[in-house]
């Protein structure tokens, strides 16, 4: 270790350690103490990850300004984004001992479909923006790992490559405009293409405020037009393949109009199961189920729909409550270790879902960083249920963990 590291090390021990943590507030988003308290170091393969966080320094050097915005951006000051990773401390494990888990299975059912994780892959738009493989990166790492993989409408790449590339249909996320004719373009495109499950995003229907990523696109000094053209509604259909054939103009991407009566439209269009992403209250969790939905999704966008300040995590205890076993229950925001996702399942979440975390390994290293990022959260779930004494994921329950508060 040269000097410069030394004093750089013993000045972060300081900081770890003094009341100006304070500071640590007003860090940007993920970077959290977690990483504060470590030295920089920079993995130049996927197998020298210790955890995920290994990729998000890694992706977070090798992005454009703007795009590592789109990636790490919250809302406001990030209070969503930051109330994400603390829900996880106000949850503490509660380990059984001498139990044989000498054979820790992490298969599991979700809405009827055979999983061999829980783990699943959440939307995410325009994956291009971190790899020029896209969203078809992903789907051969989904492959080659056996994950769920849900594409978001706004994707870089085709449905139909998608699947092909996945090897089986994955699910189609759908962000509807106030024009009932695309939506229902896209739905019948999904189906046709093979996808047996819409989730509809819920949570974005009245914008949202991402004062990080527009700080970062005020440090990206690059020519943008010639991939984004002049950032038009026509230049965002070309770029996003789902709209292709659309009649579309910006107007129509107000959606705070949209009720519950919603759902209903899209089962009388379509014979694929309907989820609901977004949801972080008992009240719409029990409207999801009573409006018909196949599953409830809770989710806060990872801290980028609105600055409620409330981890998902503490959203899952109330919506897990309502729903009582009724259809199951996904869960996304903040999720970057196996203790975490089984924290979660314990509270009663049937599948979990990961976005920034192999966005990360997506922009460090293409397939092969999403690849690594899913088996290093599989196998510490499986260390976790070996550490508390569950063999499988079907039989995790809430006797594993208690709350602090
Ligand atoms: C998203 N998310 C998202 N959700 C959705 O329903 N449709 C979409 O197109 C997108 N696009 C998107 C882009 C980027 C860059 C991010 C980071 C997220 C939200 C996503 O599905 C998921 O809810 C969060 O990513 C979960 O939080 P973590 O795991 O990123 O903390």
């Amino acid at each position: 270790m040269n000097n410069l590291q030394k004093q750089r090390r013993d000045f972060l021990r300081f900081l770890a350690t003094s009341p100006l943590l304070a500071l640590s507030a007003r860090l940007r988003a993920e970077e959290t103490l977690e990483q504060l308290s470590l030295p920089e170091f920079m993995i130049s393969s996927p197998e020298e990850a210790l955890d995920v966080f290994d990729f998000h320094t890694v992706a977070k050097r090798k992005l454009p300004p703007a795009h590592y915005g789109y990636l790490a951006t919250g809302t406001d000051a990030n209070e969503t984004l930051s109330a994400n990773r603390k829900a996880f401390e106000h949850v503490y494990l509660r380990p059984m001992r001498m139990v044989d888990t000498s054979n820790v299975r992490l298969e599991t059912t979700l809405l009827g479909q055979k999983l061999e994780s829980p783990i699943i892959l959440a939307p995410v738009g325009s994956q291009g923006a971190f790899h020029p493989e896209a969203e078809l990166a992903t789907a051969r790492a989904a492959r080659a790992r056996n994950h769920l993989q849900i594409l978001s409408n706004v994707t870089s790449s085709r449905i139909e490559d998608v699947i092909a590339a996945r090897g089986e249909p994955v699910w189609f996320q759908l962000y509807p405009t106030n024009q009932w004719a695309v939506a229902k373009m896209m739905l019948e495109r999904a189906e046709a293409a093979g996808a047996r499950v819409v989730v509809l995003t819920v949570d974005l229907n009245s914008g949202s405020n991402r004062v990080l990523l527009e700080q970062y696109i005020r440090t990206d000094d690059r020519d943008c037009s010639s991939c984004h053209g002049n950032g038009g509604i026509n230049d965002f259909l070309r770029m996003n393949p789902m709209y292709h054939g659309a009649e579309v103009s910006y107007d129509h991407f107000d959606t705070s109009g949209m009720t519950w009566a919603y759902l209903e439209k899209i089962r009388q269009a379509t014979s694929m199961k309907i989820v609901v992403k977004g949801i972080v209250t008992r009240e719409d969790a029990g409207a999801a189920v009573n409006a018909g939905a196949d599953a409830v999704y809770v989710s806060n966008h990872g801290g980028r729909a609105e600055a409620s300040g409330r981890g998902a995590l503490e959203s899952l205890r109330e919506v897990v409550e309502t729903v009582n076993g009724r259809v199951p229950v996904i869960v996304d925001s903040g999720f970057r270790r196996g203790t975490d996702i089984f924290k979660a399942l314990a509270i009663g979440a049937d599948a979990v879902a990961i976005g920034r975390a192999y966005i990360w390994g997506l922009a460090a290293f293409g397939q092969a960083g999403v690849e690594k990022v899913l088996e290093m959260l599989n196998g510490e779930l499986q260390m976790v249920m070996r550490q508390v004494g569950i063999a499988s994921v079907p039989g995790i329950s809430a006797k594993y963990v208690g709350m602090t508060n």
